[in-house]
């Protein structure tokens, strides 16, 4: 439980510590099944994915090798363009490997679309999404999501990896931003 008073701008915990923990295994143990004895490279977006990643490649049995990218989605205030720049591009080669995307939030689906392209522009033998939250009311592309989380109502969240002007992330709830709709 998350106990005391929420921290000051949250009005509503959604998804307590111990939820996630529950979520993360379950998610992991899918995964580890779904992709056994295959070459399988989790690639994580930084910055919002570091508490999912940490927590999803340590609850998995196969020890899958990590590799991260950071990407800058150019939009107008708040609402995401599509148009995007690689701020830090893979380490590894992914010619013939099964590429996994560690995400914390899918919202438009936007930067993840373009991502996907990009990285099935490389020759991986697959690539899927694993997203610890959704928001489904929000998508304006259609991104196929293999591994979801949690569905999120239509509110501004932060926690667990999600910011709002970095802060927030290190809660280890998710709980609902006031005053952000
Ligand atoms: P989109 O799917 O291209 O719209 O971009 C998703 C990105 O928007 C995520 O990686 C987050 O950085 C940010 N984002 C969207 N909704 C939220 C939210 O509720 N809380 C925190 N960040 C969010």
């Amino acid at each position: 439980m998350t106990a005391g008073p929420l921290p000051e701008g949250i009005s509503e915990v959604l998804f307590t510590r111990e939820q996630i923990a529950q979520r993360i295994g379950e998610l992991a143990k899918s995964i580890d099944d779904d992709y056994a004895d295959q070459d399988l490279l989790l690639v994580g977006v930084l910055k919002g994915a570091v508490m999912v990643m940490a927590d999803l490649s340590r609850a998995m049995v196969s020890d899958p090798p990590v590799d991260w990218m950071a990407v800058s989605s150019y939009g107008t205030g708040t609402r995401s363009s599509g148009v995007v720049r690689i701020l830090k591009d893979l380490d590894c080669d992914i010619t013939g490997r099964h590429v996994l995307v560690v995400e914390d939030i899918v919202d438009s689906g936007l930067t993840l679309s373009w991502l996907l392209r990009n990285l099935g522009s490389r020759g991986a033998a697959s690539v899927e999404v694993c997203t610890m939250f959704r928001k489904p009311g929000g998508a304006r592309v259609q991104v196929p999501v293999k591994y979801v989380g949690f569905d999120l109502p239509p509110a501004f969240v932060v926690g667990y990896g999600l910011d709002h002007a970095e802060r927030y992330r290190s809660l280890p709830f998710v709980g609902v931003l006031a005053d952000k709709g």
